[in-house]
């Protein structure tokens, strides 16, 4: 399996500037050569091109809509790309309103090669607002939505349907901060969410074992991962921070346990702000995180 790095560069969907040094954050904390040590084999697309950060308010409940549609049809582009040539990518974040353009192309390809799709959202926030009931106007509180047909025309068509998925795709974890109107949205569309509260309860080993219940060989799994997953107090280098996320241990099992299904196909790492970081701690956890996810471990284990 060949890993294929897509850098975007660009913090068009957020509310802080600094999500647009997420990649080279990654690159600097060796991304490419630790997959590589693993014995995969990685090709570093560079990074895509798209308009500058204009930083204006929102018009009509979107902020830097014509922006964030030319970045999401570039990432469309070279994502579908890539998996139709075979290879896995990476997405290199960038602010998660990116994950339309991916996940787009996800389920465009999983339709053409007549695969199931599942979507892991490791997340803080549900990211499922909409320009009525947004309380920024920031287009990456709103990807989850958009993907399910809940959003801008120019958004909702990216991909080769409308909508592009269904929200029974998604399961959602780590989930601590929904705005008000935001929760009567994720009620109506049945989201499967697995708040903090049921981490709290059942344990992440439990959480992760339904989360993933129900993969088989044909299904394609992808992980959207936005860094402020994680508590805080390990992630600090995100621009929405809020506490009471996963530890570490209980993130690292959270990756063992999808490395585990062998169903891993394609990946976004997001929200990553280095400018809100410590010596780019963040990005080298997200790296080793990340290695999980592809495998690593202590031991050689059974599977049981
Ligand atoms: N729910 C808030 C909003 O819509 C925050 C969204 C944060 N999203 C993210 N991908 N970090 O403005
Ligand atoms: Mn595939
Ligand atoms: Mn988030
Ligand atoms: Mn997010």
């Amino acid at each position: 399996q060949v890993v294929a790095l897509v850098g975007v560069p660009t913090d068009i969907g957020a509310g802080h500037r600094g999500a647009s040094m997420g990649p080279e954050a990654l690159r600097v904390a060796q991304l490419g050569e630790k997959l590589r040590r693993r014995g995969m084999e990685v090709v570093d697309r560079g990074n895509l091109h798209g308009p500058m950060n204009p930083w204006q308010p929102p018009e009509d409940g979107y902020r830097h809509l014509p922006e964030v549609i030319a970045w999401n049809l570039a990432v469309h582009t070279a994502i579908h790309q890539e998996l139709q040539a075979g290879r896995l990518p990476i997405m290199l974040g960038g602010d998660h309103c990116l994950a339309i353009g991916s996940i787009s192309a996800v389920a465009r390809h999983c339709h053409e090669q007549e695969r199931k799709l599942r979507v892991l959202w490791l997340d803080a926030h549900a990211d499922f607002n909409t320009s009525q009931v947004t309380p920024s106007g920031n287009i990456h509180g709103m990807p989850v939505a958009c993907l399910c047909g809940n959003g801008p025309r120019e958004l909702v068509e990216i991909g080769d349907r409308v909508p592009a998925v269904t929200p029974d795709v998604f399961r959602q974890i780590g989930i601590r901060s929904v705005d008000e109107g935001e929760k009567r949205l994720v009620r109506q569309a049945k989201m499967d969410i697995y708040d903090m509260r049921h981490i709290d309860e059942v344990g992440m080993k439990r959480t992760m074992e339904e989360a993933l219940e129900g993969l088989d060989e044909n299904t394609h799994l992808h992980v959207s991962f936005d860094v402020d997953f994680l508590d805080p107090s390990i992630a600090p280098g995100v621009g929405t921070t809020v506490r009471g996320g996963p530890t570490y241990r209980e993130a690292q099992l959270c990756m063992e346990m999808i490395a585990d299904t062998g169903r891993l196909g394609s990946l976004d790492i997001v929200e990553l702000n280095p400018a809100y970081d410590k010596r780019n701690r963040t990005a080298r956890l997200a790296v080793e995180l990340v290695e999980s996810l592809f495998g690593k471990s202590t031991l050689m284990r059974e599977p049981d």
